[in-house]
C-alpha cells in the first residue's frame, strides 16, 4: 500500500510515531474532531452494558481516555500500550502497562470486557488482535472498538476526503507532526469493509456484532458479545 510501512516494519514505525506524536496527541485529536472524539469515547463505553464493577481492558489505551471514560462508568479499567511516550503522556487514573496487544499480559478469560480505541488500523495482524480479545475475555463478556472509518454517501465521502486528507495533516503539522497526521488517513487502507469486520469478529469468537456510524460515518463502533 502507498506510503505505509512494510508489514515487518510497521510496528516499529507506529510505535516510533506515536513515540514521537503524545505530547500533543490529546490536543490534536481534540481539535481535529471537533471535540467529538470525547462523545464517540463515551458512547464506546456505554455498548459495553456491563456490570457496575466488571474488569475491562482498555486496549492500545495510548494517554488513557477511554481509561478514564470506564472508570466513570464505574468499571475497574486497566490500560495497555507499547507507545511508552504515549503512557508517559498520560494522565489516568487508572493502572496502564507498557505491552503488545497482539500479546497480552492476561490470562484466558480473565476479564469482563475489552474496549479498543482508534488501534485496528495500527496493528500489524487485525485477525490476530481479534483472537487475542476473544481468548482474554470471558464467555459472555462484551467488546467494543472505536475506529476511524469512511462515510458511506458520495458527497460526504468527498467532503471528508477532503478534510483528513488535506485539511487534518496541516492541523497535524502546525500542531505537532506532519508525516504522522499524513499516515493517519492513509491508514484507514488498513481497516476491512464493515461486512469483512462483522466476519473477522465472528470468526474469532464474538457473537451479536453489531457496527454503528458515528458522525455521518467518519467513525465507527464495532461491538460484540464473546460466545
Ligand atoms: C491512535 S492511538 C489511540 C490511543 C487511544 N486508544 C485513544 O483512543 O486515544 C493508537 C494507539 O495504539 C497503540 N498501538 C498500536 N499497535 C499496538 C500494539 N501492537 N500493541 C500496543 N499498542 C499498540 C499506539 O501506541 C497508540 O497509542
Amino acid at each position: 500500500m502507498s506510503g505505509l510501512p512494510e508489514p515487518q516494519e510497521k510496528a516499529r514505525v507506529v510505535r516510533g510515531m506515536f513515540d514521537r506524536i503524545s505530547a500533543r496527541y490529546d490536543l490534536v485529536n481534540r481539535v481535529m474532531t471537533f471535540g467529538m472524539d470525547t462523545g464517540w469515547r463515551r458512547r464506546t463505553v456505554a455498548q459495553l452494558r456491563l456490570p457496575g464493577d466488571a474488569t475491562v481492558a482498555d486496549l492500545a489505551c495510548g494517554t488513557g481516555d477511554l481509561c478514564d471514560e470506564l472508570l466513570e462508568a464505574g468499571y475497574r479499567a486497566f490500560g495497555f500500550d507499547f507507545s511508552h511516550g504515549m503512557l508517559l503522556h498520560g494522565r489516568t487514573g487508572a493502572p496502564v502497562a507498557e505491552a503488545d496487544i497482539l500479546h497480552l499480559p492476561l490470562a484466558d478469560a480473565s476479564v469482563d470486557g475489552a474496549t479498543c480505541g482508534f488501534a485496528m488500523r495500527n496493528v500489524t495482524d487485525l485477525g490476530g488482535l481479534f483472537a487475542e480479545t476473544a481468548r482474554v475475555v470471558r464467555p459472555t463478556g462484551r467488546i467494543a472498538f472505536l475506529e476511524t472509518a469512511e462515510p458511506q454517501g458520495r458527497v460526504l465521502r468527498a467532503g471528508h476526503a477532503v478534510y483528513f486528507k488535506r485539511i487534518v495533516p496541516l492541523i497535524g503539522g502546525a500542531l505537532s507532526d506532519g508525516e504522522a497526521y499524513r499516515y493517519l488517513p492513509r491508514s484507514t487502507a488498513y481497516l476491512p469493509e464493515p461486512e469483512r469486520l462483522r466476519s473477522m469478529l465472528g470468526d474469532a469468537g464474538f457473537a451479536q456484532v453489531e457496527r454503528f456510524a458515528l458522525a455521518g460515518g467518519a467513525a465507527q463502533l464495532v461491538v460484540g458479545t464473546r460466545r
